[in-house]
């Protein structure tokens, strides 16, 4: 969702803002704009579209200058337009805005009765005027930006300058992330880190409530109630290396091959083989407390949603705790039974998905112990959370998550034994097994990527023309159905159901016929007969079948059109391997039908307002 800039230094301000947006771009938007502080007014340019629109328009009309804030837009108040793009201006105040203002309309009738005119649709003109009417009264900026945001009900994360108070830029931050970035004489903004490592790695993240002041000397912190708040900066351990292509075409493409690290650095230092022990001391839940806790709910939207389904089946089978999955926007309106009994375990890449924060704000309001997987350091997420797991899969930049969902798999797995552990549901011996399986998976995640990106190349080119397809799976590979499902579907626009197979004669099999490819993960064990015969169903009706099967089965070729087979191990991890030929089959589609892959249309890669 939209993806927020700001400079305050002394070197041109356009090409660092330009640029900070470009390393956004993943966020999702359909606009940009700047406003540079000149002489007498901010010079803004915006553009609707991508970033080259913007950067045409910034040819003819150059705006020179050493402070300014930038914005790419992702639609909510308002379609994509020029005039609906940010920054946006009132008197001489300019804001871009990440968030929703909730009760904009009351704020817009009243300015409009006090003879103010609106030149966007949007919620955020709103702002620059509330702002510049505690301007004209003599306020400072950040007095100014406090004053109108008292009168604000909704989420954001702003920034704004002011052309009678040069070299300030004022950020604020609430329910939207932001992070502020500290150079030598030139402070950074942003709503993500990336847009900030070409610069520094020292960063302050703002808190909910927080007003920030940047300029050339430093900057400030203080509560929306002005008083002054003290945080040492923090020094992010990514590079700006991990936040390009590194020679791939696309991130994603880099991404999928990154996750045999991604889940190396997720496991790492997190067991022991030799005394057969998991060491997760970010969880602090005693065994005291383990054997308090009579219910897990999982929260979670889309992929991450996905991995919880996953999570569950590991956390039943190895903890023996009943728990439940819900999407993190359904569970939040529907007055769910949580207490003090209730182990609520949040599941999220970014760490700021507006929906799956609020539900488990909502679960710990309940009386919930709150832990999360989170893949971003600092992420409001973790920082609400009583216990949080890092996924260290470094920075996601392609909209689909594929590295982060496979360590987050592998973070549940840990996670699972461990209270397994601790509730001696598990003996050494058992406990060992486990492990063994996990510590070899990276280096099977690697044989699988190789042998399967030649492969999935040659199924896309095959099924290219194909407008519809099933993914059928069970157990464990239910959920990797649906994930290869959403893959496809989100990034080739292709229309694509995932299913429990079993689910299949109970209606989605009429439609199965030769024009309906059918997706079908059948590895090796427990559910391995009932799947075949599913398969059979499908064959009978006709269905070209891909199916994804286990070495050494040499059953399924007899039934199957195309077959991939991947390494033998125990269903609990099997999806460490069966997502990846999806992934992969998914990226070759939407390459070879020429969609963008990192930005498919429509989406964010952070979605930060419900
Ligand atoms: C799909 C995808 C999304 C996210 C979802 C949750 O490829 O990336 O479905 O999984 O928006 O995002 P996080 O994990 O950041 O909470």
């Amino acid at each position: 969702m939209c993806g927020v800039v700001g400079y305050v230094g002394d070197r041109q301000a356009v090409p660092i803002l330009v640029d900070g947006l470009r390393r956004l771009e993943y966020r999702g938007y359909d606009s940009a704009g700047v406003a540079i502080e000149g002489p007498t007014s901010a010079r803004v340019v915006r553009a609707r579209g991508k970033l080259a629109a913007l950067e045409e328009r910034l040819q003819t009309s150059p705006a020179p200058g050493t402070v300014g804030i930038g914005h790419t837009r992702w639609a909510t108040h308002g379609k994509p337009s020029d005039e609906n793009a940010h920054p946006h201006t009132a008197g001489g105040v300019s804001v871009v805005h990440n968030g929703i203002i909730e009760n904009h309309l009351a704020l817009r009738e009243r300015l409009e009765a006090q003879g103010r005119t609106f030149e966007s649709e949007t919620d955020t003109e709103i702002l620059a005027h509330l702002v510049d009417i505690e301007v004209q009264a003599g306020r400072d900026l950040a007095t100014a930006v406090r004053a109108a945001l008292t009168q604000v009900e909704g989420a954001y994360a702003l920034a704004c300058i002011a052309k009678d108070q040069p070299g300030v830029v004022v950020a604020a931050k609430l329910a939207s992330p932001m992070v502020v970035g500290l150079g030598e004489g030139e402070q950074f903004l942003a709503s993500d880190i990336p847009a900030l490592l070409a610069h520094t790695r020292e960063v302050i993240f703002m808190e909910d409530g927080e007003l920030a002041v940047l300029t050339r000397q430093g900057v400030t912190l203080q509560t929306l109630a002005g008083e002054l708040v003290e945080r040492p900066p923090k020094t992010v351990p990514w590079t700006v290396q991990e936040a390009e292509k590194g020679g791939y075409e696309h991130f994603m493409l880099k991404e999928i091959h990154e996750q045999p690290r991604a889940v190396t650095d997720t496991l790492a230092g997190r067991f022991s083989l030799e005394r057969a022990a998991v060491f997760l001391d970010e969880v602090t839940i005693t065994p005291d407390q383990a054997r308090a806790i009579r219910r897990i709910y999982v929260l979670a939207c889309g992929t991450s949603w996905h991995a919880g389904l996953i999570g569950r089946l590991l956390i039943e089978r190895f903890a023996r705790i009943p728990t439940e999955v819900d999407l993190a926007h359904e569970f939040r309106y529907r007055d769910p039974i949580v207490d003090e009994e209730t182990l609520v375990l949040g599941i999220s890449q970014s760490g700021e998905t507006a929906d799956t924060l609020a539900s488990l704000k909502e679960a710990k309001r309940r009386g919930a112990r709150v832990v999360s997987i989170v893949n971003v350091m600092d992420a409001s997420i973790a920082r609400m959370s009583d216990d949080v797991v890092y996924t260290h899969a470094g920075i996601e930049i392609g909209v689909a998550s594929t590295k982060a969902f496979t360590a987050q798999l592998a973070a549940l797995a840990l996670l699972a034994l461990h209270l397994g552990r601790q509730l001696g549901h598990l003996d050494e011996a058992a406990t060992r097994t486990q492990l063994k399986s996990l510590a070899v998976l990276p280096g099977l995640m690697q044989s699988v990527i190789e042998a399967t990106d030649p492969q999935t190349l040659d199924l896309a080119k095959k099924y290219l023309k194909a407008k519809n397809f099933l993914f059928l799976g069970r157990g464990m590979n239910f959920p990797i159905a649906l994930e290869g499902a959403l893959k496809l579907k989100e990034i080739s626009y292709v229309h694509a159901e995932g299913y429990a197979a079993g689910e299949m004669k109970h209606g989605p099999i009429a439609l199965i016929d030769e024009h309906m490819p059918v997706v079908v993960v059948a590895t090796q064990g427990s559910h391995y007969d009932k799947i075949m015969g599913n398969l059979q169903e499908a064959k009978a009706r006709d269905g070209r079948i891909i199916a994804i099967g286990t070495e050494g089965d040499d059953r399924i070729a007899d039934i199957a059109d195309d077959v991939i087979l991947l390494p033998d191990v125990d269903n609990a991890y099997q999806p460490l391997l069966t997502v990846l030929p999806l992934q992969l089959f998914a990226y070759h589609m939407a390459r070879l039908l020429g969609t963008d892959v990192d930005q498919p249309r429509n989406l964010a890669k952070s979605v930060t307002v419900e």
